[in-house]
């Protein structure tokens, strides 16, 4: 399979960056859940948290990357099946996701550094606190990123439902392209 994407498909970097960043985000935001609630005693009350942050700040990079990725190699055109106002509202949702992907890993950072702390990367390598100790801001992140990280699973099962739509009801190529499938049908792919 091609590496960048082109005039049609979706190349494999694409994808691979998709489905694991999708992945990674569903299960943040179950750890996450999960995690509030331990009790101090609890086995995994210092793990958990360590390992949402970790997976976040390398989520961070990904991200990084896969923005930097569609710069280099941008997505194929709409499918000719694609009514007006589907291409309007792809368009908006896509941008959504990523605005909101990257407020609910700037404000999860700025929930731990914002009393100076680093974090701590799997104890691999640290990211410093850009704001040393600020004090309500701890408070006012976290609530930007219960909010944010809300928003990207409500969003992100409206755009999974439209996926399906357009595979199910519409039987055209938007999912399967996604997925690295061959087209259904070669004549409607221009
Ligand atoms: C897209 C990525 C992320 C998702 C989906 C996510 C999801 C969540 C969720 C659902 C919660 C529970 C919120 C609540 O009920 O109060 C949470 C809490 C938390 N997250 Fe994230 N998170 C993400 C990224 C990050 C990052 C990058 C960091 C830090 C580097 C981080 C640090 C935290 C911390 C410290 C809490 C606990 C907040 C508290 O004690 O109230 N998160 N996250
Ligand atoms: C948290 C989960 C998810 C996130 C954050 C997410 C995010 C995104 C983003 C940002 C794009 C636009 C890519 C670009 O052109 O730059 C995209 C495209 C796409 N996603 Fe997702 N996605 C998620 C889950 C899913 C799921 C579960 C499905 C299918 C059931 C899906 C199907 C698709 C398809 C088919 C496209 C291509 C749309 C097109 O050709 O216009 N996504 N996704």
């Amino acid at each position: 399979m091609q590496l960048r994407n082109d005039s049609q498909r979706f190349g494999i970097i694409t994808i691979a960056l998709h489905w694991l960043v999708a992945m990674t985000v569903v299960g943040m935001f179950a750890l996450g859940l999960y995690m509030v609630d331990l009790t101090y005693y609890h086995d995994w009350y210092r793990s958990a948290p360590h390992l949402h942050r970790s997976v976040g700040i390398l989520l961070f990079l990904v991200m990084g990357a896969r923005l930097l990725w569609r710069l280099i190699s941008p997505p194929p055109k709409a499918l000719p099946t694609h009514q007006p106002w589907e291409k309007v509202s792809a368009h908006l949702t896509h941008w959504a996701l990523y605005l909101l992907l990257f407020t609910a890993m700037i404000s999860g950072y700025l929930i731990t550094s914002a009393d100076g702390s680093a974090i701590d990367v799997f104890n691999w390598f640290a990211v410093p606190s850009m704001t040393g100790d600020q004090k309500g801001l701890e408070d006012l992140a976290g609530d930007i990123h219960e909010i944010a990280t809300w928003a990207i699973i409500i969003l992100a099962g409206v755009h999974a439902l439209a996926a399906l739509k357009h595979h199910l009801l519409d039987r055209d190529d938007t999912l399967r392209r996604m997925l690295g499938k061959a087209p259904r049908d070669p004549d409607n792919l221009s």
